[in-house]
């Protein structure tokens, strides 16, 4: 078949509405899925998203908290616990970032806590990169929806996935950056599941808070 041929196959595809046409799962998406204003909007196109990962799952873990927070927490996919209650971080990570959260004054009325995978991964594996290119342009609009000033990536998952890099969270915790298409200044750290394993690593963590408790009282790094 000659180059123009697929080409013009592929754009009949691309104008029925399907977005992905190679890889592992079969997406058919439509091209407005990210086309909200609202998080509700942006809830109910997600829901609409037919993926085989969301078969496994119970409910869908869109976000919560506040809605004009300052500071957005991104973690990974839903565990067993946040797959039951349809909520981000409720079984023993949460319990651990509640913690954390509280140790620089803040808590869950004062941040806004949502995750790159909507749906539980069966048997909480890792997300699969071709996972995560289908739900990015979906946490992009999360964020830019919420319009933080500060994303905190929780673990290497959410920050490779937000910064498109390849560096693993060991070189890339406790750096301010930025990413393409995000207005608010990234800070990646370690999961709170990560900290469960080495609890040493708490104090870490606990800077990169106390670096974001800084960064939104001064705008120092603007
Ligand atoms: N781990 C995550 O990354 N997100 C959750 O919501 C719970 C556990």
């Amino acid at each position: 078949m000659q180059r123009s041929e697929l080409k013009m196959i592929a754009e009949w595809f691309r104008d029925a509405g399907v977005s992905d046409i190679t890889g592992d799962i079969p997406i058919i998406r439509k091209k407005t899925d990210c086309d909200v204003a609202t998080l509700r909007e942006l809830k109910e196109a997600m829901q609409s998203i037919d993926i085989p990962l969301k078969k496994c799952a119970r409910n869908m873990v869109f976000g919560a908290g506040n809605e004009h927070a300052q500071i957005l927490l991104l973690g990974e996919a839903p565990g067993e616990e946040e797959d039951r209650q349809g909520l981000p971080f409720v079984g023993q990570s949460g319990q651990l970032l509640d913690s954390i959260l509280a140790a620089v004054g803040l808590d869950r009325s004062t941040v806004y806590i949502t995750n790159i995978l909507p749906w539980r991964p069966p048997g909480n594996r890792t997300p699969t990169n071709q996972e995560i290119e289908i739900f990015r342009p979906y946490v992009l609009k999360h964020i830019a929806l919420v319009d933080p000033k500060i994303v905190v990536c929780l673990g290497g998952t959410a920050a490779k996935a937000l910064l498109q890099t390849t560096q693993g969270i060991m070189q890339l915790r406790g750096k301010w950056t930025r990413a393409d298409g995000i207005a608010a200044k990234i800070l990646p750290t370690f999961h709170p599941a990560f900290l469960l394993r080495s609890p040493s690593q708490k104090r870490e963590v606990w800077h990169d808070f106390l670096s974001v408790m800084k960064e939104i009282r001064t705008g120092s790094l603007s």
